[in-house]
């Protein structure tokens, strides 16, 4: 059997931040509207301030404005309740991510339920998950959403009665996924740390999407020929090759060995990482216009 499709998440990311931009362009144009993105940032964790730093580029690329508040780590949690304040009232602002983790002071529900749900371009307010759980429209979390993208691309629109497994219950990726994949109509199962036979769900599958941090997990011989699989994982894992003891990054999938198998597969680095970043930028156009009362423009 001829290798998996390679899902190029780089190339299909740029193509929705360059639709993007043109949206930007139009709501400009035609409604004097800039959407407006704050990204909030507690403490100094290195992975986070590199997210951070990506985020604040890409917005400023699409021509949205960018605002971005960098707090010290020892940050009280009233301190930064004062500041989504300010924001859920600011009416140049229509999207609001706090970057996770906060540190240990600060309790994330509170701040994540603080943030005005119109506004929760990371789709995790109760109220957003709600709406999910229950098919009406609202923000949906930018990891899972770009997943599915990348799954309708390879398979098409219609995913009626497929096998889907998500592997991780997360509330950030697994069970948005979970969600998103029930309303494609898919057979959804979400296995976790407990799950019995792993490999024997997965085997099932005609979707797999990988969402719990193991390296290289799920294995060749778990993969029904032809399965699309989906790899969020970003793990960082020892590499004697490597002369100067530099980490190597890899996915939660077995790559070299699932490629044999499966239909389609995303890599790691290039897959999954990029898209999250331009839903991010697409749930904030959404915000915009949702905010005031203007459709999305199509590009
Ligand atoms: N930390 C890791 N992933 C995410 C994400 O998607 N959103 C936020 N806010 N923080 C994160």
């Amino acid at each position: 059997m001829a290798d998996a499709k390679i899902i190029d998440g780089k190339a299909f990311a740029e193509g929705l931040r360059s639709r993007v931009a043109e949206q930007v362009k139009e709501l400009k144009a035609s409604h004097h509207l800039t959407p407006g993105l704050a990204v909030v940032l507690v403490g100094q964790d290195p992975a986070s301030q590199i997210y951070v730093r990506s985020k604040t580029k890409l917005t400023e690329e699409v021509g949205m404005k960018s605002v971005q508040h960098t707090l010290p780590v020892d940050t009280s949690q009233k301190e930064l309740l004062t500041l989504i304040d300010g924001l859920n009232s600011d009416p140049e602002i229509h999207g609001i991510l706090v970057q996770l983790p906060l540190p240990k002071q600060i309790d994330p529900q509170a701040v994540l339920g603080k943030i005005d749900p119109a506004k929760d371009v990371d789709g995790f307010h109760v109220i957003n998950a709600g709406k999910l759980a229950t098919g009406a429209p609202g923000l949906v979390p930018c990891t899972p959403l770009g997943c599915l993208m990348l799954i309708k691309d390879v398979l098409g629109k219609d995913l009626s009665g497929m096998q889907a497994l998500v592997i991780g219950r997360s509330n950030i990726v697994g069970k948005p996924m979970a969600q998103l994949l029930l309303a494609e109509s898919c057979t959804v199962t979400v296995a976790h740390s407990r799950t019995r036979d792993l490999a024997a769900e997965a085997q099932r599958a005609d979707i797999i999407v990988a969402a719990v941090g193991v390296p290289e997990l799920v294995k060749k011989d778990w993969v029904k020929p032809g399965a699309t699989v989906i790899d969020v994982g970003m793990n960082r894992v020892p590499n004697p090759d490597d002369p100067n003891g530099k980490a190597r990054l890899c996915g939660d999938v077995d790559f070299e060995g699932v490629k044999q198998v499966a239909g389609a597969i995303t890599p790691v680095p290039g897959g999954v990482g990029p898209m999250t970043i331009a839903c991010l930028l697409q749930n904030t156009v959404t915000a915009a216009c949702a905010l005031n009362d203007i459709e999305v423009p199509e590009v």
